[in-house]
């Protein structure tokens, strides 16, 4: 596959990007990067706060312009992505000429658990987490599924499991 050395992580909130996304990127030597991390970085402010004071077309522009400015520098680089990333198709068709797309499966009871308690993710906020979950996971799993090479459902598996089979496969494309 004529396709750069890094792999993508995409998957809805809490499906265990980042967590992953680190631990592989030990394992291959690789870089490590997270888009919201480096959103946040950026901009000298929080996700939420980004959200309540310009709005969330804002912050997909910010997400868009970072992919684009990453596009030229990625690579061998594991990439977690913010969970509405994907969701514009010219980032996804950009994330899959990044590199090697991975997408996180969790189930909706796993995701909600997850989540339940978390305050840092502005589209969350307020009551009903289970029906907020359950209608986002409607509309976006497939457009994860569309825009990744790999799925993996991840519920009962360990971080080291997930790892393991995403190298499998990698390295078998590469
Ligand atoms: C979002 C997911 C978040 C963050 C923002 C919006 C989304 O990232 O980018 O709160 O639309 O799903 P994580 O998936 O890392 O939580």
């Amino acid at each position: 596959m004529d396709q750069k050395s890094n792999i993508i992580l995409i998957g809805f909130m809490g499906s265990g990007k980042t967590s992953v996304g680190e631990r592989l990127a030990k394992r291959l030597s690789y870089n490590f990067c997270d888009t919201d991390q480096l959103l946040e970085r950026n901009a000298g402010d929080s996700i939420n706060h980004i959200f309540s004071v310009h709005g969330e077309e804002y912050f997909r522009d910010m997400e868009t312009q970072l992919l684009q400015e990453l596009s030229s520098s990625l690579e061998q680089t594991v990439l977690s992505t913010g969970g509405g990333l994907p969701i514009r198709e010219q980032n996804s068709e950009r994330l899959k000429e990044l590199g090697f797309v991975v997408f996180l499966k969790a189930s909706k009871n796993t995701t909600v658990d997850r989540l339940m308690g978390d305050t840092t993710r502005p589209l969350l906020k307020g009551e009903e987490l289970e029906q907020k979950v359950e209608r986002m996971l409607d509309i976006r799993t497939p457009i994860y599924e569309k825009a990744a090479h790999m799925v993996i459902t991840t519920d009962h598996k360990t971080i080291d499991e997930i790892v393991e089979l995403i190298m499998i496969a990698y390295l078998k494309q590469k």
